[in-house]
């Protein structure tokens, strides 16, 4: 087109788009395209601050690699990652809600079998985790690969911990025929989310808090039902209503249980998960 200004400029990008062959393609560049427009429009954005976003995207990409993905803790701290899942995951009701998996999920990791402690060693409130896993009837499920991971008492994911060179806090087990599973640990503190980077710098420069509500990732997958990646939170933590990635839901929380052991309180966690049919 010749001479494209801002009123005719839109239709113009979105017109070369029209012939796309693959519909949903077309579908999701157009909005993309529209919802720029219109943010560009919208907030008259100035030269200095649409190249401050292009070096902001362009440090987001330099900072991340195989171990670290900023993009991800981006997408997380505006709260997409929690919409997209839920517009992915409209579940039956009463089925163990999703979170956001975190970027501390590793597929290699050790085997357990039921009653392990997974803890290295580390210092910590010892916590007895206990996990039923049913279906939307009730019926146990057995054999579910049931992975745990979590930080240590200063909010350290094993390979964060100072000194240690091993997996640690996280672990791969698998429900017995009566769809339970029991995971001995530490019971794991908030930690700040990475904050070193571009996401850190909007976290500070919005004045948002980075710490998140200690909690305990859990991921279970069973043939014929859907995966769930949630994690559980303690009712009582101090960082729970703000947690910067949006995780937190009611249904994931649990009452803090300390119980007198044999030489020393430990925590007690009980859970009942409700896995989704496949449809
Ligand atoms: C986590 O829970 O490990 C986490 C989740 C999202 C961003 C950063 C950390
Ligand atoms: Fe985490």
């Amino acid at each position: 087109m010749l001479d494209p200004d801002e009123k005719t400029i839109t239709e113009a990008v979105l017109q070369t788009l029209v012939d796309t062959p693959d519909s949903r393609i077309r579908t999701v560049l157009s909005a993309l395209v529209q919802h720029l427009h219109d943010f560009v429009l919208d907030v008259d954005l100035t030269e200095a601050e649409w190249a401050y976003a292009i070096e902001f995207l362009t440090r987001t990409g330099q900072k991340s690699d195989d171990k670290r993905q900023e993009f991800i803790l981006l997408s997380d701290v505006l709260g997409v990652t929690m919409l997209v899942d839920t517009v992915n995951h409209r579940r039956s009701t009463g089925t163990t809600e999703n979170s956001v998996q975190g970027p501390f999920y590793r597929e290699v990791r050790p085997e357990f079998a039921d009653g392990a402690d997974i803890s290295n060693g580390l210092p910590g409130t010892p916590l007895l985790f206990h996990a039923t896993v049913v279906d939307t009837t009730g019926a146990p499920v057995p054999g579910a690969e049931f992975d745990v991971w979590h930080a240590d008492s200063h909010g350290h994911y094993d390979s964060d911990v100072p000194g240690l060179d091993a997996a640690a806090m996280r672990g791969l087990f698998r429900t017995g025929p009566d769809g339970t599973v029991t995971i001995r640990s530490i019971a794991p503190a908030p930690y700040p989310i990475p904050d070193d980077g571009p996401v850190g710098e909007l976290m500070h420069a919005t004045g948002r808090p980075v710490m998140r509500p200690g909690h305990i990732h859990v991921r279970i997958a069973a043939p014929g039902f859907s995966t769930v990646t949630t994690m559980l939170f303690r009712d009582d933590d101090p960082y729970l209503t703000n947690d910067p990635v949006f995780g937190t839901k009611r249904s994931l929380l649990y009452r803090r249980d300390l119980r007198e052991g044999r030489d020393r309180p430990y925590d007690l966690v009980e859970h009942t998960f409700v896995l989704d049919r496949l449809h």
